[in-house]
């Protein structure tokens, strides 16, 4: 539709129209008799199921089209539906988890993931989904840990604008892509004490620097939605915080789409104790900038009033309708409100085989090795015994992975039997996955108690460890104890696998740990007990086949932590780009007093940002620089040779980090700013060369300016955030900014 249709359409509306499109209902008020049940309940009436503007959660081409058809025809102008759900990693073929693929260090990979969850959901009729989270995150208590990118501003903000791309494609009217909602605007991922929903402290300093970067990248990236965070930032919920939205969304970041909100977050507002009332949340939300209110009741039983006794302007409701048709006219659903739903292509493309090797694919490349003694791996088919709950554990998919089928999944054991050299291989659960006395509430429903009789699988797990070569451990978390509303005050494997652990590796010093899950855990005991631990997080769909491939390495992994694994929970929040402190400390924790440290565990994680093995060994020449000085206007090239001086071949994932010596503010001891990823036969050589140029120079000074000051700065170049591979970088005064001053 052009424009100037559009702007005939809305012209035509009536009020109540227009307040409309800014409600979105949850799906399950489309079963019968919503209105005398959920939704009567909201206090919404049949008219406001007869005027919404979307729907969420609501899938499959058939149900939609036929749900689109006739809402369609009873719609006083006819306006179809959106349509909305949360693909975040995957829509029926599930892909690693979000912090998984960030550990692929691979934009170009997770875009193409992303791409394939469009058009299976597109599919399926869905228009937008609820993806990138973006979320910075340093917290491991957190239960969405498990949907960021981690811990680094850089990476999660390359990881975010790749599943922009990947989503939307080159145009929304494109067959196969989907609107892509960056969430959660702003700073959720840094809750006091990591428990979700909890405030969020952060000055206007740190959030800028660090937890804006990949908000602001999605958003250069053409993102067509963001969704407002539940949290309060510095007391004020995002859902009303005319600043952020306004200022900081829109002005400063040049966001031009609609803004929806979290769930029932409109009617949070008065748990916040912000709102008196639902007419004052919405009149704060509106007046914030939040365009469509997700399943909550607060614009669609209060905005007629406010407009009419002159409380809330009419402008301030039409230019939040405009945004709403704006997004459909760009998705083309005036034209046709149907999309890409379409019965055949989800029969052709959901779970097809290419996409199943895809998440394969993705999922060797998530692995993390974080250890491998005596060459443990890569395995010999019939030379270990698989041991533990996640050897025969179906729930490889992150939480939330709600459109799939649990039943998809391969597992390590099915991967084992598929495969005629591992037909033979013994396995064994050895425990439950979680224990008896601690019962998860899950997303959807209690997850079941594990009746495996915790004795006798002990017994037959320690006489099969007795009697082989080496033993595969598969532990980890449930899957549901990470995810939204899963935060935890410890971060230990559970007592039951911990005990499998300990009776195991007592008969048997061969043991390779591949451990499971959707946070970074205190696995202290696996790196004292065990000889190689591989990190596969959710693996997803084909976690299985991915795992066995990895471990007889016709895989090889290449995986870097996005997030450290941390010493203990006690570290919490831990991140490798600090500050220095006055009393910067590294050693012994039990050595002298005085420094910023802790008597009792160190400062340092187990393992950190960026880390990560391969089965190969790589080394790196000095770090050369193409000039140690450099003007505002000019750049300087960093460069490193590395070279495979291993076995096998291998893909080295060389990182760039920069630190700024001195500066009007205090500045981190490493920020990442570059990396590269390059793959190398034995005995290969090739340079790894990296362009500085001012901008990544630049900081918010004393007056919180965004700009760069003249100094020395140490540019590292290595494997990981702990490299001491550096060379110095001197900018120079910049004449001409001197003569203006
Ligand atoms: C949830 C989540 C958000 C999700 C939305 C819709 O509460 O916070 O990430 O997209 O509701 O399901």
């Amino acid at each position: 539709m052009t424009e100037s249709a559009l702007r005939a359409l809305i012209n035509d509306l009536t009020l109540e129209e227009k307040i409309g499109q800014l409600v979105q209902l949850p799906g399950y008020f489309q079963s019968e008799g919503a209105v005398t049940g959920p939704a009567g309940d909201m206090g919404l009436t049949q008219d406001d199921l007869r005027l919404a503007g979307s729907y969420l959660s609501i899938i499959g081409a058939e149900k939609i089209k036929k749900l689109q058809t006739a809402f369609m025809a009873q719609h006083p102008h006819h306006i179809p539906l959106l349509f909305m759900a949360d693909i975040i990693n995957g829509y029926r073929t599930v892909f690693p988890i979000p912090l998984a693929q960030a550990c692929t260090f691979d934009p170009e990979g997770v875009e193409e993931g992303a791409a394939i969850a469009a058009k299976e959901a597109a599919a399926a009729g869905i228009h937008v989904t609820f993806s990138p989270m973006a979320d910075l995150v340093r917290d491991a208590r957190w239960g969405r840990v498990m949907e960021s990118a981690g811990e680094d501003p850089y990476l999660n903000g390359c990881m975010a604008a790749a599943m922009v791309r990947g989503y939307q494609g080159k145009s929304l009217h494109d067959r196969g892509h989907i609107a892509a909602c960056l969430k959660h605007f702003a700073g959720y991922g840094a809750p006091e004490g990591g428990r979700d929903y909890n405030n969020v402290e952060l000055s206007e300093r740190t959030l800028r620097e660090d937890y804006l970067p990949a908000y602001q990248a999605a958003v250069e990236a053409g993102c067509e939605v963001v969704m407002t965070s539940f949290n309060t930032l510095n007391r004020i919920p995002s859902a009303a915080n005319e600043w952020l939205v306004k200022e900081v969304l829109r002005r400063e970041m040049g966001f031009t789409g609609m803004v929806i909100s979290d769930w029932n977050a409109l009617e949070e507002l008065l748990a916040h104790g912000i709102a008196a009332d639902q007419g004052e949340a919405a009149f704060l939300a509106l007046r914030a900038g939040v365009d469509m209110d997700m399943t909550s009741p607060v614009y669609a039983r209060n905005l007629k009033q406010l407009v009419e006794s002159g409380k809330v302007p009419l402008a301030w409701v039409e230019d939040s309708a405009w945004r709403v048709l704006q997004l459909k006219n760009k998705l083309g659903l005036f034209e046709h409100p149907f999309k890409d739903a379409d019965e055949e292509e989800e029969r052709a493309v959901l779970l097809s085989p290419a996409h199943r090797e895809a998440a394969r694919k993705m999922a060797e490349k998530s692995f993390v090795l974080l250890k491998n003694e005596d060459h443990m791996l890569p395995l010999q088919p019939e030379e270990a015994a698989f041991i533990g709950p996640y050897v025969d554990h179906i729930y490889l998919n992150g939480a939330w992975s709600i459109f799939a089928n649990d039943q998809d999944t391969v597992t390590v054991k099915a991967a084992l039997a598929n495969d005629p050299r591992t037909r033979n291989v013994p396995v064994a659960p050895g425990c439950p996955v979680h224990d008896a006395d601690q019962p998860i509430m899950g997303f959807q429903q209690p997850v079941a108690r594990d009746e495996t009789d915790a004795e006798a699988a002990l017994q037959e797990a320690v006489e099969l460890a007795r009697r082989s070569r080496k033993v595969v451990l598969c532990l980890g978390e449930h899957r549901e104890c990470t995810g939204e509303a899963a935060s935890r005050g410890e971060l230990t494997l559970p007592k039951c696998q911990l005990r499998l652990l300990d009776a195991v590796t007592a008969v048997n010093e061969n043991v390779i740990a591949v451990l499971f899950g959707g946070r970074p855990l205190d696995i202290r005991p696996l790196k004292e007990k065990t000889k190689a631990i591989l990190v596969a997080w959710l693996p997803g769909t084909e976690g299985g086949p991915a795992v066995l491939r990895t471990l007889l390495g016709e895989s090889h992994p290449s995986g870097r932590l996005s997030m450290c694994f941390p010493y203990c929970v006690g570290q919490m929040p831990i991140h490798y780009n600090h500050l220095s402190t006055g009393r910067p400390f590294h050693g012994d924790c039990h050595d002298g007093r005085f420094g910023s440290k802790y008597q009792d565990i160190p400062n340092e994680p187990l393992y950190p940002f960026g880390f990560g093995l391969t089965y190969t060994t790589f080394s790196y020449s000095p770090v050369v620089l193409s000039a140690d000085r450099m003007k505002a206007d000019e750049t300087v090239t960093a460069s490193v040779t590395v070279t495979n001086t291993g076995t096998c071949p291998g893909t080295e994932t060389v990182q760039m980090y920069l630190r700024d010596i001195s500066a009007s503010v205090a500045r981190p001891v490493r920020m990442l700013k570059a990396f590269v990823k390059i793959s190398l036969n034995p005995g290969e050589s090739r340079e790894a060369a990296f362009t500085i140029s001012e901008k990544m120079l630049r900081l918010y000074d004393l007056s919180m300016r965004y700009v760069s000051e003249p100094g020395t700065f140490d540019v590292f170049i290595g494997p990981d955030s702990q490299t001491m591979n550096k060379a110095r970088l001197t900018l120079e005064e910049d004449s001409m900014a001197q003569e203006m001053e």
